[in-house]
């Protein structure tokens, strides 16, 4: 792939397809002076696509966003950050997990990766890492960025992980997302109980947990937006497995006269 050409009024989204039809979240973002955000960036196995998407960009990720640690969001990272091969990172934003309750609230595997990521990070003289919260707000290239949610360690026996995904509004002047990460239920309920409720209005919406089992219908209902992206493989968007419930949730999105999707196992996504 060739360096792409930008819109010079502004951004540049691309929603990665999986390359292994599984659960990767990956977003790479390109500002109009060329700068270079991602925000997630999937499964270990997505990392040499997600290492080409970026080298074609110049090999600079000016900052990279990680919604939670979960190996669907972060090993991609993980590896590179392993072997980078030459990838410069500039800045990393994050909602670190302060307790062990919450680190350890889900299976060992999880907790060694969550470790092993806070290890890379403390160790990375290198790399800026933020340790965000909400409220916070950060500038980058005239693309704007505001946390909305962060760790939840109430919820450490509640689908801690996914319940502590860091919520980040991205926007300029044309257009704007929200990323809720893997949110659920009751971080959903937290969010709309908040004082960043009023923020909750966007033009594409990430839906949360891939599209199946994440935040509530009160939530979808709640949140103003137009459009929606799927980080979804094909077995997840088309509910092929008896548990996943993206068919409720594509019923209640249907509901609310929401047909614009975008939807990664469909291929690569451009929005600009
Ligand atoms: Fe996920």
């Amino acid at each position: 792939m060739g360096v792409v050409a930008c819109s010079k009024e502004s951004f540049v989204l691309w929603q990665l397809p999986s390359q292994v039809d599984t659960i990767g979240n990956s977003y790479v973002i390109r500002t109009v002076n060329g700068k270079v955000i991602v925000m997630d960036g999937g499964f270990e196995a997505e990392k040499d696509y997600l290492r080409g998407f970026i080298d074609a960009l110049g090999g600079k990720v000016d900052a990279w966003i990680i919604s939670h640690p979960h190996d669907d969001h972060i090993t991609a990272l993980v590896a590179l950050l392993d072997n980078p091969k030459g990838l410069k990172i500039e800045k990393i934003y994050h909602s670190r997990f302060s307790t062990d309750a919450l680190i350890d609230g889900e299976s060992e595997s999880t907790a060694q990766i969550t470790r092993k990521f806070y290890s890379q990070l403390d160790k990375a003289t290198d790399i800026v890492v933020v340790d965000c919260h909400p409220g916070d707000e950060f500038e980058i290239d005239g693309v704007n960025f505001k946390i909305l949610s962060e760790q939840n360690p109430e919820f450490a026996q509640r689908n801690p992980y996914n319940n502590s995904s860091m919520v980040v509004k991205m926007w300029d002047r044309e257009k704007s997302f929200i990323f809720l990460g893997d949110l659920g239920v009751e971080g959903g309920q937290k969010l709309l109980d908040s004082q960043y409720a009023g923020d909750l209005e966007c033009d594409y919406l990430q839906m949360a947990h891939h599209g199946q089992a994440g935040c509530d219908k009160k939530f979808y209902e709640t949140v103003k937006f137009r459009a929606c992206l799927w980080p979804s493989p094909t077995w997840v968007y088309n509910a092929e497995m008896g548990q996943l419930r993206t068919a409720e949730v594509r019923g209640w999105i249907k509901e609310l006269g929401i047909t614009e999707h975008y939807v990664s196992n469909e291929g690569l996504v451009r929005i600009e």
